[in-house]
């Protein structure tokens, strides 16, 4: 797990993929190399959108552990410290809340350590690196949102390449950094040089034919970056 939380992973998002034929989806990335699969579960409160909750995770869990791949379970939902031990049970290797819904994110963190997974926040684009003061020595990673949460698709928000070059500055060394919003094979390599390692990719793996190439395409051009 530790090397895989270092390392430069995109990760793909299934929001974007088929679902009538989502484990053909993830199995097609998981042949193209990917080791992270991101889950985008939303609750039409936190954003104004809803998709899928812990039993999706549970049903991908045996083909994504079956590939030496994490499941990173991204939490756009209120009172998250309600769900993590579900989303845990269900085979969550990181799970992701937000700060602007943790008022007690220093419970929460500990809490998903506590369930056996790592631990990540996420900033939306308008939230300060400056909030993570204190929550920055109790997680495993911080998520950077390069779009507004909520939906796949949306553009990338130029100014986060430098708000990640800033968390990287200011997190510890062993904090990772996860970029997620409009990342393709375009961005990639210079966000990885910004010190992104693990780049959530929705509409650029997923969004046309040939998966497989997709991916490739998307994780070549992050490797460029390093
Ligand atoms: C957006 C989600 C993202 C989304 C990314 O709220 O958190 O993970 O799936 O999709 P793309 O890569 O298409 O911007
Ligand atoms: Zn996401």
């Amino acid at each position: 797990m530790e090397d895989i939380l270092r390392g430069i992973n995109v990760a793909p998002s299934i929001l974007s993929a088929d679902f009538s034929r989502l484990g053909d989806d993830v199995e097609a990335v998981l042949n193209a190399g990917a080791r992270v699969i991101h889950i985008d579960v939303m609750d039409g409160h936190f954003v104004p959108n809803i998709t899928i909750g812990p039993l999706v995770v549970k049903a991908l869990q045996p083909l994504v552990h079956g590939a030496g791949a994490l499941l990173d379970v991204h939490l756009m939902i209120e009172r998250p410290e309600q769900y993590v031990p579900q989303f845990a049970a269900a085979g969550a290797d990181m799970i992701v809340v937000h700060q602007e819904v943790c008022t007690h994110l220093h419970r929460v963190l500990a809490q998903i350590r506590e369930s056996g997974a790592l631990a990540g926040v996420s900033l939306n684009p308008a939230t300060p690196i400056e909030t993570l003061a204190e929550a920055r020595y109790s997680c495993d990673m911080v998520l950077i949102m390069s779009v507004n949460p909520g939906f796949g698709g949306q553009s990338f928000i130029p100014t986060s390449t430098d708000k990640i070059a800033r968390t990287r500055a200011y997190l510890p060394d062993n904090v990772a950094i996860e970029v997620d919003g409009g990342v393709t094979e375009i961005n990639a390599g210079a966000l990885v040089a910004a010190g992104a390692n693990w780049l959530v990719a929705g509409s650029s793996v997923f969004g046309g034919p040939d998966i497989e190439e997709r991916f490739r395409a998307v994780a070549q051009a992050a490797a460029s970056g390093v």
